[in-house]
């Protein structure tokens, strides 16, 4: 299965993981998330604003829109493939895109008036350096939002709990800061924000979304030695069967955090 924090992931893979942000994009509860998290950082007409780990880029075009043609709205990632896709998309806004990490963003310090960053934290193995590098390229004042899921609490029903509990054991290993939601608020405070706002929503994955998801990490599962092909077909038989009679609930608890600096 690939992932969003290794290198090394062919074409096919790349397709598969912007397909599964555009699946995302569509959920209205990561909509939701988004529109408030705007809400509350308040970009406004003329301010510099960056999307950190920004994926398709479709973030990067909002902030593009609020900032006006006299602001500037960038995303960075690390991967060429979603700034390629994000470039090509985001044609006809002023949105641009650059290749760079969140330990090493490639702009002087206080660029930016506004910073955002969902679902990017998870994928790091040093989320303290990346706080302080988003604080680094704000300007005294200049605020930021972090969202992001924490998986501990991830419901999957109806997969039993033996199962359910072997993948998270799975997912445990391949996700470097898979609590990270919890942890964005002291992350913050100790890189010298003033917290200001907590939002949360439960990412409630549609049929659409949870299918394919769950199938992959049954199988990466498998592959990992964590639970034997049997376990996984009767969890596939359990996913399908939640599925047909509309008795399922994948879900993960997203939280934001807002700040600003001195
Ligand atoms: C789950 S996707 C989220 C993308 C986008 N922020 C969104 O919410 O749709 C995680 C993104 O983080 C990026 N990423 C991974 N490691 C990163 C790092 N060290 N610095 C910045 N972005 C990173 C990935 O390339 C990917 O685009």
């Amino acid at each position: 299965m690939p992932s969003f924090h290794s290198d090394g992931v062919g074409q096919d893979g790349q397709d598969l993981l912007i397909m599964m942000l555009d699946q995302q994009a569509e959920l209205p509860s990561v909509q939701r998330m988004r529109a408030w998290a705007a809400q509350v950082l308040a970009v406004k007409a003329g301010e510099s604003a960056l999307d950190v780990g920004s994926g398709t880029g479709s973030e990067v075009v909002s902030l593009a829109r609020a900032v006006g043609p006299s602001g500037t709205a960038v995303g960075v990632d690390p991967n060429p493939a979603m700034v390629a896709a994000a470039t090509s998309r985001a044609k006809g806004s002023t949105a641009r895109f650059v290749q760079g990490t969140a330990y090493d963003l490639p702009f002087p310090d206080g660029s930016f008036d506004a910073v955002r960053c969902e679902r990017v934290f998870q994928h790091l193995d040093d989320p303290h350096a990346a706080t302080l590098e988003i604080a680094r390229v704000l300007r005294p004042g200049g605020r930021a939002i972090l969202i992001d899921s924490d998986w501990d609490t991830a419901i999957m029903h109806p997969i039993s709990p033996e199962i359910s509990g072997a993948l998270s054991a799975a997912q445990a290993t391949r996700t470097p800061n898979r609590t990270s939601g919890r942890r964005l608020r002291g992350l913050m405070a100790s890189a010298g924000f003033t917290i200001d706002d907590i939002g949360s929503e439960a990412v409630i994955f549609d049929a659409l979304t949870s299918a394919p998801m769950y199938v992959a990490q049954l199988d990466a599962a498998v592959e990992d030695g964590i639970i034997t092909r049997a376990q996984a077909d009767q969890a596939a038989t359990e996913v399908e069967h939640g599925l047909a009679t509309g008795d399922y609930l994948f879900c993960v608890t997203m939280f934001a955090v807002l700040g600003h600096l001195a």
